[in-house]
């Protein structure tokens, strides 16, 4: 859009669903005082941005903007700017925010407003949680207090545990054992979960060492490892997974990668990364199927060789004829392009005969174990 010398692009004070990029000219940016007089804050030239503040604290508009030459611009609409900034890191969601509560403090006080009738900062005490969490989790990677648990997954035609599923706990000298549920959401938001995927992958290496070792005849079992979608995303995840894998020289088929749904849904480049571990000997499962963005789609177009059911299809396939033919249906689906089902969270002898009886060929649930220590785990296999 061009724009004559002197031309208001937005005034202050107004909402605002536009930012602009200077393609051409310059553009002056000054705070309107209620008597008309202005107060220059800036003028900006070609490349710069402006009008992004009221966008990203849904405030409004921090100054008026107006040509201060002919100039031309590139109009940026809201959700381009807000789908990225929500994709990212907390952390650094909250430091914008900061950043532009400054700025319009500055503006202010550059304008003769003086501290008492500024508008008060939002205090964010969930953020501060979370950086505190941050922190925590920081500290007990540092200290060792993260350990891996366990779950057997059975092999139904021979009823053998064919290997297990690796779980994080967190074992806090003053806290005891933490649940899960309580880190795992905030730590796969934030960038905590690469040093920490790194540890469990390594973890997990470790621990098929010492199995290698001690039962020999069970060096055939498979080790599946939780992959968040934030770590396999990340541009150095095959890198740093080859260099795990020669450090400590083990087969990666002796591994599964389990990634979820999100990560198909997440990054554009997924097959190719996908691929690349199939490649190195790892195999695929895709985790938590049914929940989610399932869609079968993923199941023709993604190499994956695992499907894991999750929980609630299986509770409900015995209760309900709808989920049990929808069920069946995706195993045999599965079957079809040669990838196998592990049924996730079974607790009856009922849940496993259904699922049995459906095709799946493998199971992991309380009906044959908790998750369990490693110590534990080498005296059942
Ligand atoms: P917004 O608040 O949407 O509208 C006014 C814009 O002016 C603001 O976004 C910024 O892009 C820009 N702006 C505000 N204050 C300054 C400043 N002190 N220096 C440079 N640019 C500013
Ligand atoms: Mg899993």
């Amino acid at each position: 859009m061009l724009l004559r010398k002197g031309e208001i692009v937005f005034r202050q004070d107004e909402f605002g669903d536009q930012a602009f990029l200077i393609e051409k000219g310059k553009v002056e940016i000054f705070h309107t005082h209620k008597n008309g007089h202005e107060t220059h804050l800036a003028v900006l030239t070609e490349g710069e941005i402006f009008g992004e503040m009221a966008l990203i604290d849904s405030n409004v508009r921090s100054a008026t903007a107006r040509a201060f030459t002919d100039c031309q611009l590139l109009p940026i609409n809201k959700e381009q700017l807000l789908d990225k900034l929500d994709s990212s890191d907390p952390t650094v969601q909250m430091i914008v925010q900061i950043l532009l509560n400054r700025l319009r403090q500055q503006n202010l006080s550059k304008s003769g407003i003086t501290l008492e009738n500024m508008p008060e900062t939002e205090t964010k005490t969930n953020v501060v949680d979370r950086i505190k969490l941050e922190n925590q989790i920081n500290d007990a990677l540092q200290n060792n207090e993260f350990i891996l648990y366990h779950q057997p997954i059975i092999e139904f035609s021979s009823g053998n545990i064919i290997g297990s599923e690796a779980l994080l706990r967190w074992e806090s000298p003053q806290k005891g054992l933490i649940a899960p549920g309580l880190f795992i959401d905030i730590l796969e938001n934030s960038s905590m979960i690469i040093p920490v995927g790194f540890w469990i992958i390594e973890e997990c290496f470790r621990h098929f060492k010492i199995i290698e070792k001690q039962i020999p005849q069970n060096k055939n079992i498979s080790i599946s490892i939780n992959v968040s979608s934030r770590q396999f995303s990340n541009n150095n995840f095959i890198k740093n997974l080859k260099s795990l894998v020669d450090k400590h020289q083990v087969s990666p088929r002796n591994f599964k990668l389990e990634v979820t749904e999100r990560v198909m849904v997440d990054a554009h480049s997924i097959i190719g990364t996908l691929d690349k571990c199939r490649d190195m000997g790892f195999e695929i499962s895709l985790d938590d199927f049914g929940t989610g963005f399932s869609s079968l789609q993923y199941l023709s177009r993604m190499p994956i060789d695992y499907l894991k059911i999750d929980r609630s299809f299986v509770i409900n396939a015995t209760k309900d004829l709808k989920t049990k033919a929808v069920i069946s249906a995706i195993i045999y689906l599965a079957r079809n392009l040669n990838i196998k089902t592990i049924a996730e969270g079974v607790e009856t002898a009922t849940e496993e005969s259904m699922m049995k009886s459906m095709g799946a060929e493998y199971g992991q649930g309380y009906f044959y174990s908790k998750p369990v220590s490693f110590e534990n785990f080498l005296k059942i296999i």
